[in-house]
């Protein structure tokens, strides 16, 4: 079905059970224990070996030679794979560094070797005895180093720097202005499942029960790494423990479990051990953002800059922190600029709402301080710079799928202000003392503090297949994941809307390259477009059913369990007497984005309490207000925007990956060292949605929720932190020691 004109009324808006705040379907399966997950599949791999990766002990060099020899002699060891046994191996299309190092290594921990064994004790205890030997050269692993020396590099594929009116002129003529530099800590997803993956031969046919967020791409990467043709590879990725963008890409253990079923003649099931998710796979890369802002004297901005900059390994891709700056706030000459480092360091690549997160903790801070110098509100500001058409003319505005801006390209839908003053009211704004450091409760020091959330709505073809079934069940298979995010629950909400049945009545299976290509989770995508993709496959399977049923296709309604139009009501189950029928259909877009520029919108508010002698920082209020379309399922979104906003605390006020600077590691790459936010850390946490449909989004008319809700958090605590101390920290984490 192709989607290129404004939706229309349709089945969905009768909002039954689509829209209603329902228990997540795959809930039970997951709180018994009895959703398998990849490295669980004893049930079809009874016989599975265990492999264990050995990883490179350093950042950058060449492996001069490896000793395997005691290892070979280990019990229970049945194969060992380098890359000098593995034949010959493809880098893959998504990965900047190789997933099986040899001979050269491109950074720390990069695997060197899989050894397999019958146990995973045993398999752990022969790696350490593989003896590899390295010639180590001299890396760059320090941004801030490198600075000077970073080129001009493209955000996916936005066309580089941009550049409207005369920032400079503009800037410098501004009566008020700021230019601060910020940054931003490497971090990594620390998600709770590691990477993980059961492989199996049979034949040159191969099975992977993986845990990966898009299952197309990862056959794609997996053959092509492996040399062998598309069709002899099966992703099976049913049940995932956490990605947040470090499971969007194959990674080594999908193919080194590949490499080593192969060479042991057995199924293998591989872990990363934790140390390795730090090391061995992606990770948010840090940034230096530097942020000029200017204002006239009515608290319009008439200046706005912002350029960052990232590192990644020869031939990586940048950080696209200057994404929202682009879109979010009105002024008539803008510059934006990012530039690229050479680091040697792990490859980064996309955390939790890659640009805008890291981008946002930057640009809000920034807001905060030209409001206060202009001695405005830091809300009042925000809704004078509003604007409903993209402020950045002639420049391409969004990530892939979004189109190139035109001039006065308005945003589908809008409702930052409504964000902002809702929050501002429900938050209790107006208590706050604009004066830092004016406000005491006991031992604390407490501050209210505010930003915008803004992310990107980014549409991409999905697909999907829907079969009725005799006995009654509606089944539906997409190779969507479901990544914790509540797919199964949206996508069997909008079967049985579609089709006039109850929720039960629906089997949702996921995950699976045998099924129809999704648009996978990421980049807050998945929810929107895979579900519109079940719409277009159900509105198939309704023109098959009223067919057979002999009713005008376009007059047919189907509801409670039955197919009506005019005075005639069949049984839905009567389609079904001689046989399933089955309808596969996907959504694609044609140019809607061209017409209008798809994004959500929302305000963050945040209290804290620093404690006046020992600047120990707390949360002790959170609110968010969201704008992202229609809300498919209030309890599910309102659970991923909780879950984002704990993010957007880990990133203002714990998430750091240290790096040593001489041997170019994360050190702390566990989750000891990794501190993440708990529940005792968040005591007050709401959020709410406004209502709102957004009829250019798709036939759902809803939009990407997840990730919007990181977005612009760590900024609201950091400003907070501001207005209790009148510290400004402009270096995350914002821990205690730069508060003293
Ligand atoms: Mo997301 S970081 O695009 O999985």
């Amino acid at each position: 079905m192709k989607f290129d004109a404004p939706a229309t009324t349709n089945p969905i808006d009768r909002l039954t059970i689509v829209g209603q705040p329902v228990d997540r379907i795959d809930g039970p399966l997951k709180t018994t224990g009895t959703a398998r997950y990849a490295y669980e599949r004893h049930d079809i791999a009874p016989n599975a070996a265990y492999g264990y990766i050995v990883g490179a002990a350093i950042a950058k060099g060449r492996i001069t030679s490896i000793d395997l020899a005691a290892a070979k002699a280990a019990p229970g060891v049945l194969a060992i794979v380098t890359a000098d046994s593995a034949g010959k191996l493809d880098k893959g299309s998504k990965n900047t560094a190789k997933l099986l190092a040899g001979p050269e290594v491109q950074h720390y921990h990069q695997a060197v070797a899989v050894v397999v064994a019958e146990t995973f004790e045993q398999a752990r205890a022969a790696a350490q005895l593989v003896h590899v030997s390295y010639q180590s050269e001299r890396g760059t692993f320090d941004l801030a180093a490198e600075r000077d020396t970073a080129k001009p590099a493209k955000v996916m594929s936005d066309p580089g720097d941009s550049s409207v009116g005369d920032f400079a002129a503009a800037f410098a003529a501004a009566p008020v202005k700021i230019d601060e530099t910020y940054s931003t800590p490497d971090e990594s997803h620390a998600m709770m499942e590691p990477h993980a993956s059961t492989a199996m031969w049979e034949g040159d046919k191969l099975t992977v029960w993986t845990s990966n967020q898009m299952i197309a791409w990862g056959v794609q990467d997996l053959a092509k790494t492996l040399g062998i043709p598309k069709e002899n590879v099966r992703l099976v990725s049913p049940y995932i423990g956490g990605g947040f963008g470090g499971k969007l890409f194959l990674r080594a253990d999908a193919v080194l479990a590949a490499l080593g079923a192969r060479a042991a003649g057995r199924p293998v099931k591989l872990t990363l051990q934790r140390a390795l998710v730090f090391n061995n796979t992606t990770h948010r890369p840090a940034t230096i953002q530097r942020l000029r802002i200017g204002a006239d004297r009515d608290g319009k901005i008439t200046a706005i800059g912002h350029e960052s900059w990232s590192g990644d390994l020869p031939d990586g891709k940048p950080e696209g922190a200057i994404s929202q700056t682009r879109l979010l706030y009105a002024g008539p000459n803008r510059m934006t600029a990012t530039r690229l480092a050479v680091l040697d360091l792990p490859e980064g690549n996309s955390m939790r709402a890659p640009g805008e997160a890291p981008g946002m903790m930057a640009l809000e801070i920034a807001i905060d301080e030209i409001a206060e110098k202009l001695k405005l509100d830091p809300v009042e500001f925000r809704i004078r710079n509003d604007t409903q058409v993209v402020p950045d003319v002639g420049e391409a505005s969004s990530k892939p799928g979004n189109s190139t801006a035109t001039k006065q390209l308005p945003f589908s839908q809008r409702q930052l202000i409504e964000c902002m003053r809702i929050g501002a009211d429900k938050f209790g704004w107006d208590k706050r003392n604009p004066q830092p450091a004016s406000v005491r409760d006991g031992r604390w020091l407490v501050g209210m503090g505010v930003a915008a959330a803004f992310r990107n709505n980014m549409l991409t073809k999905s697909a999907a297949r829907v079969r009725l079934e005799q006995d009654g069940t509606l089944v539906v298979e997409t190779d969507m994941t479901d990544i914790g995010t509540g797919s199964y629950t949206i996508i069997g909400q909008t079967a049985a809307e579609m089709m006039g049945l109850p929720l039960q009545k629906i089997s949702v299976r996921l995950g699976d390259s045998r099924f129809p290509v999704s648009a996978g989770s990421g980049g807050q995508w998945g929810g929107n477009n895979s579900t519109a993709g079940v719409y277009a496959a159900c509105v198939k399977l309704r023109e098959a059913v009223a067919r057979k049923l002999g009713f005008n296709s376009a007059e047919a309604e189907f509801e409670g369990g039955e197919v009506r139009a005019g005075n005639r009501r069949v049984p839905l189950a009567d389609a079904v007497r001689d046989g399933q029928i089955e309808a596969e259909d996907g959504i694609e877009y044609g140019d809607l984005q061209k017409k209008a520029q798809q994004s959500t919108f929302g305000a963050h508010f945040v209290e804290v309490g620093v404690d006046a002698a020992t600047a120990e920082i707390r949360v002790r209020r959170m609110l968010a207000v969201c704008a992202a379309g229609r809300i498919l399922n209030p309890k599910t979104a309102r659970s991923q925007v909780i879950g984002a906003m704990t993010m957007g605390v880990g990133a203002a006020l714990m998430e750091e990956l240290v790096v040593d600077k001489k041997v170019g590691f994360f050190v702390n790459h566990d989750l000891a060292g990794y501190e993440v936010p708990v529940h005792a850390d968040i005591p007050h946490q709401d959020m709410i949605f406004l209502d709102e449909t957004d009829p250019m989004s798709s036939p759902m008319k809803a939009k990407g929720v997840a990730e919007l809700g990181i977005c612009g958090v760590a900024a609201a605590i950091a400003n907070a932190v501001y207005n209790a101390t009148g510290v400004r920290v402009r270096d995350y984490p914002v821990t205690l020691d730069k508060l003293i």
